[in-house]
């Protein structure tokens, strides 16, 4: 079909999947498999991806006493430019460095082939659709051999997202990073003598925050019929990397307002136990350690919860979600998704969107643009 460069007329028709109804997606779980981690990754201050894990942090649980404000420091943080469209890059810096380290016969490499590849940050949109039906989303696909990569489609509206929308929203999202810092030492509290863990937990109360700085996880996984690489930011890990299965070592920080009403508690399990389960449990990550704070902005408790307990905390109560909804969905708009976006190279790609007001997800071709591949990837690929 579209060999042509030009002509709209050529192009494949845009296609929908429609959200509802949710009794679509009510059997069991399909086949989830661990995720397994093939490489990590971390960005140094400059926002440079570096292949080893220099970012990597260690959890020490936050002093509450004296109770801690999340906004200090607030004018001192280093902000990462998030005007910078940075496509997939990292990921596939990644995915080139294992081929170079462990060249192109490798079990490493062949782990790292699959049906598509994409940011942990677009699973976990889709995983939760179904029942966050009033949030658009956009991304960008594109298929190279038999592999499909998706990025976000970086709009003006993601980015204001990002920069906040009033200083209070600001105050907010600093909050949560300087949670992070609260949390987080930079050598396995294990390896510290007493008075050296004193020493790390002092410098960590004046770390100034720079959100260029990030540990990813790159790890391979399987939903139902779909094999999938994917890279996550971790927070951080609970004691020194081990070598097997390091993901059932890493945590997640997140902060959240106290719930001080039934109807706090009732939203909290709703929306935020919904997100914090999706994207924990697509990277194999076990715990998330939820930070509660007041309205000033002071942190006044801490709690840790499974990610495998979450949907049992849910259960059987009204206008809540359900894990094998989110499973069996995302299941089927990949599938949806590996019909519609079949025409092989890096210049042709397909929009995938999420539209609240039709409440259907569309793909439609965007014919011959520029690779959101980099050259240095695709030139690897095919020396
Ligand atoms: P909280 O989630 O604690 O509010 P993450 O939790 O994913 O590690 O991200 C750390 C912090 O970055 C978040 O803290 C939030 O402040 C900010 N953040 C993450 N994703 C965001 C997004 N899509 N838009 C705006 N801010 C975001
Ligand atoms: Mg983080
Ligand atoms: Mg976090």
């Amino acid at each position: 079909l579209a060999s042509s460069q030009d002509g709209a007329e050529m192009r494949a028709p845009v296609v929908r999947f429609g959200v509802h109804p949710l009794s679509k997606y009510s059997q069991a779980c399909p086949q989830f498999s661990e995720p397994r981690e093939l490489v990590s990754f971390s960005y140094d201050s400059n926002r440079r991806a570096c292949m080893d894990n220099r970012e990597l942090k260690y959890y020490y649980p936050p002093r509450l006493q004296p109770p801690p404000s999340l906004f200090s420091g607030f004018e001192q943080q280093v902000k990462r430019d998030h005007t910078r469209n940075e496509h997939i890059d990292g990921l596939l810096s990644a995915l080139t460095h294992i081929r170079q380290q462990n060249g192109d016969e490798s079990v490493l490499l062949r782990d790292a082939q699959s049906d598509f590849v994409m940011y942990r940050g677009m699973l976990t949109r889709i995983f939760v659709t179904p029942y966050s039906l009033r949030d658009a989303w956009s991304m960008n696909a594109t298929k190279v051999g038999s592999t499909i990569y998706i990025e976000e489609n970086v709009t003006v509206e993601n980015i204001a997202g990002r920069l906040g929308s009033s200083e209070e929203h600001q105050r907010m999202m600093y909050g949560g990073y300087r949670f992070e810092t609260l949390c987080v030492i930079d050598t396995p509290p294990e390896k510290l003598l007493p008075e050296e863990l004193e020493l790390n937990l002092q410098a960590r109360a004046d770390e100034i925050v720079n959100t260029n700085l990030e540990y990813c996880s790159v790890f391979r996984t399987r939903l139902g019929g779909h094999s999938i690489v994917s890279g996550a930011e971790v927070d951080c890990i609970e004691r020194a990397k081990p070598s097997a299965f390091p993901s059932r070592h890493y945590r997640e920080l997140k902060t959240v307002k106290l719930l001080d009403s039934e109807r706090a508690q009732s939203s909290f399990e709703r929306f935020k136990l919904l997100k914090f389960w999706a994207q924990s449990f697509i990277a194999g990550i076990p715990t998330v350690t939820v930070g509660f704070r007041d309205e000033n902005g002071v942190l006044r408790g801490v709690q840790d919860f499974k990610t495998q307990d979450m949907p049992r905390m849910v259960k059987n109560k009204p206008r809540m979600w359900k894990a094998n909804v989110c499973m069996n969905f995302a299941d089927q708009v990949l599938q949806f998704i590996k019909s519609h976006v079949v025409e092989d190279g890096p210049e042709t790609q397909y929009r995938i969107e999420y539209d609240p007001e039709s409440q259907e997800i569309r793909i439609s071709p965007l014919g011959q643009r520029e690779p959101f591949l980099t050259a240095e990837y695709l030139s690897a690929l095919a020396p």
